[in-house]
């Protein structure tokens, strides 16, 4: 079943045309993954799925619902969560914090219902408390739970990013170089961290620069350069596509 569907989607900055005309289909408990070189606009591209970026021409649909233009905040309340290529925890916080925080949206009381904390509120939060507890059992973290995210190794903190966004209940989890900077161990434990999601019923859209992790994974490559889509299909036909290795695996490319 389709779950996003990008048709035409452009987002241009003033001359330079970040994403352009990207067609993008992606079923449900499906991986997905996107690459291409850096400044390709695989950032741009979630950006403007997450509502962060008004795409300047093409239409985007979630779940059968134009959700073109609609604010981040709704976005995230329809299904679709993310984590950042930059890692925006909130350092000075315990994981257990950082997760309940993200599951706010999911709360009839919300964040300010929570400032007057009412009965109903006190129970949505010890509800919330378990329901913390559980996403970071799921993504190996619960030891961690009272650790202050800062403190974390840079794999757990990318592991607590994913937990976070997990907090929102997501049909569609969008991640962003999740492995950059993890050693091969994190990176393994990642990759079935992913397939886990997956199997529980949420679609995900990778950008990843390891090609391991992408072609380990993936039910589909898109791959994406200056902008446009050059290529798409499995990871085997993308890994001998010429106008790919021309464009991704040149040798004037800085991972090359
Ligand atoms: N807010 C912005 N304003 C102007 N240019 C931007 C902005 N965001 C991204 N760009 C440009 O768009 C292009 C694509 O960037 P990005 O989506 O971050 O690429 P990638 O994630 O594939 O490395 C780059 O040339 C980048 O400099
Ligand atoms: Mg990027």
């Amino acid at each position: 079943m389709l779950l996003l569907e990008t048709k035409n989607l452009s987002k241009h900055f003033g001359g330079l045309k970040a994403v352009e005309a990207v067609d993008m289909r992606v079923e449900r408990e499906r991986i997905v993954s996107v690459i291409g070189p850096n400044g390709a606009g695989k950032t741009t591209f979630f950006n403007c799925v997450t509502g962060i970026y008004q795409p300047t021409q093409g239409t985007i649909r979630f779940q059968d619902r134009d959700v073109t233009g609609m604010a981040p905040h709704d976005i995230t309340a329809l299904g679709i969560a993310r984590t950042f290529q930059n890692i925006r925890l909130f350092g000075g916080m315990t994981c257990r914090e950082n997760v309940m925080i993200a599951a706010h949206c999911r709360t009839k009381a919300g964040v300010f219902g929570a400032l007057a904390r009412t009965s109903r509120v006190r129970n949505e939060e010890r509800d919330m408390v378990y329901r913390a507890v559980d996403i970071l059992r799921f993504v190996g973290l619960d030891e961690k739970q009272e650790g202050i995210a800062a403190n974390l190794s840079y794999g757990d903190q990318r592991r607590l990013e994913i937990a976070r966004a997990l907090g929102t209940e997501p049909h569609l989890l969008l991640l962003d170089e999740p492995a950059a900077g993890m050693n091969p161990l994190e990176t393994q434990l990642l990759m079935d961290l992913i397939r886990k999601i997956r199997d529980n019923g949420v679609a995900i859209i990778l950008i990843e620069h390891d090609m391991k992790v992408v072609m380990g994974i993936s039910d589909r490559v898109v791959v994406l350069d200056h902008g446009v889509k050059i290529a798409e299909g499995h990871p085997r036909e993308i890994r001998e596509d010429t106008a790919v290795i021309e464009a991704y695996l040149g040798k004037d490319h800085p991972h090359h």
